[in-house]
């Protein structure tokens, strides 16, 4: 009778391996960040740093192997500035990368490569258990610095260079 019973509830565990084996290859993964404006051109985000509403972002997968593109998606900042992009499938032996694209705002649009992309890690394998994946932020320059990032920098601990 014992031995029954541990038979069922191995078999029911065999099942229940089996089932999420199958799961990890219908993953849907929730890619999140924010597009911010670098109003003090320092190539990272400040207290003073604006969110860009309306922003173009693209997702794209590329094979560590071939380079061949695997993933190309798009989306828009909502007005808080944040993007949401669902990707399916495990991107293992890929690289995954979200650029910020166009900014609908004149003031603030160049892009410069440090800000612009942020890598992001789209398998069941790279450590982190939530199919929900934050990105680092990305975003565009502003053509003038504002005239408060002198002090901003200075509270971060930054010394002025002159
Ligand atoms: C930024 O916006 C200005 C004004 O609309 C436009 O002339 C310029 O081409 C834009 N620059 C980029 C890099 O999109």
């Amino acid at each position: 009778m014992a031995k029954a019973v541990a038979l069922i509830a191995a078999s029911a565990l065999c099942v229940l391996a089996l089932a999420s084996l199958a799961q990890c290859h219908n993953e849907v993964f929730t890619v999140e960040g924010k597009v911010y404006c670098d109003t003090c051109r320092v190539l990272f985000e400040t207290k003073v740093s604006e969110y860009i509403a309306g922003a173009d972002v693209k997702l794209q997968c590329r094979s560590r192997e071939d380079d061949s593109v695997t993933v190309t998606m798009t989306g828009k900042t909502n007005k808080d500035g944040y993007y949401r992009l669902s990707v399916s499938g495990d991107h293992e032996n890929e690289i995954c990368e979200v650029t910020a694209v166009s900014s609908p705002n004149p003031d603030c649009n160049e892009t410069v490569p440090e800000i612009r992309t942020a890598r992001v890690a789209l398998s069941d394998n790279s450590g982190i258990l939530s199919t929900v994946r934050y990105c680092n932020p990305i975003g565009f320059v502003k053509k003038e610095s504002l005239s408060s990032c002198i002090e901003v920098l200075d509270d971060m601990g930054f010394v002025p260079q002159v």
